[in-house]
Parts: C-alpha cells; sequence; structure tokens
C-alpha cells in the first residue's frame, strides 16, 4: 500500500493528531458560532447596551439586556431586533437574517440569561 504524506507525517499519524486537536479544542463549529454573535454584539449593540449588557444603568435610556425575562420569547426579541422598537434601531438594514439570529442567540444565551430554545428563521418578520 502506497504511504501517503501529510507535512511529513503518514496519514494515519496525522488523522490521529487531527483527532487530538478536535478533542483539545471541543467542537470547533460552535466556537466559531459564539464568537460570531459575540462581535456582532460588539460591533452592533454594545455602543447603548454595554459590553456587559446592562446598559446604560444611569441614564435609563437604553435597557439592560442582562438578566431580562422580556428576552424569553426569541420570536419577540427577533422582532425588536430586526424592526426595532422606538429608540432601539431595527438591523434589518445592517445584518442579513443569518447576523440577526446569531446576534439574537448570543443576547438570550448570555449577560445572565439562559433560554434554550433559539430563534429561528421563521422568527424574522418579513
Ligand atoms: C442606538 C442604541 C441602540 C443600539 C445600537 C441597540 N439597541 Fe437595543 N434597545 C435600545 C433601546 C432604546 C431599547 C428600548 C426600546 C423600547 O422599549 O422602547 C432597546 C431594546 C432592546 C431589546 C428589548 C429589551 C427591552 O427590555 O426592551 C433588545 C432585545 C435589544 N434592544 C437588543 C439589541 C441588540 C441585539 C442590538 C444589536 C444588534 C441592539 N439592541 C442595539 C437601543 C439600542
Amino acid at each position: 500500500m502506497k504511504n501517503y504524506l501529510f507535512n511529513g507525517k503518514s496519514f494515519k499519524s496525522a488523522c490521529l493528531s487531527l483527532l487530538t486537536a478536535n478533542i483539545l479544542f471541543a467542537s470547533p463549529i460552535v466556537a466559531s458560532e459564539a464568537q460570531k454573535g459575540n462581535e456582532i454584539y460588539e460591533i452592533n449593540c454594545q455602543g447603548c447596551h454595554m459590553a456587559d449588557g446592562k446598559g446604560d444603568q444611569d441614564m435609563g435610556m437604553y435597557p439592560a439586556l442582562s438578566n431580562n425575562i422580556k428576552l424569553s420569547s426569541a420570536s419577540i426579541t427577533t422582532q425588536i431586533v430586526t424592526n426595532g422598537l422606538n429608540g432601539m434601531p431595527a438591523f434589518r438594514e445592517y445584518l442579513d437574517d443569518g447576523e440577526i439570529l446569531e446576534v439574537v442567540n448570543y443576547v438570550r444565551a448570555n449577560f445572565g440569561n439562559n433560554f434554550k430554545d433559539i430563534a429561528r428563521l421563521s422568527d424574522i418578520p418579513k
């Protein structure tokens, strides 16, 4: 049998190191999604809702997203982010559907929120 070499390693040992890397960095796909929601938040939301999700506590203009029961509905949260609400800008023109869902799922699973269900494409208002 031909012996394939990857970076000077045999195929078998290259596979073994990939496997080890996967175990060390458990589930790279989930990690990159979390990173993305986090990045979208930093760029688009943090300016008002703050890095810790606590909003501006002094002026009371921007509500806290942390420990916020209003985020319990995935579809209402998705609607607010998509279409805006009073002083909350509509993100429909700045983010695509996938990015809206990522940031909604990010805020609903962070800042002390622990809602287990996720927002889906069908939650985005037409
Ligand atoms: C320009 C400031 C601003 C930015 C940027 C902003 N928001 Fe808001 N957000 C608000 C304001 C003001 C409200 C309150 C709206 C109301 O209830 O009248 C709000 C409300 C919300 C609510 C409902 C919570 C509640 O208690 O009413 C959610 C969820 C939310 N924002 C998520 C986000 C996300 C996610 C982003 C980034 C994609 C974002 N916001 C960006 C200002 C902002």
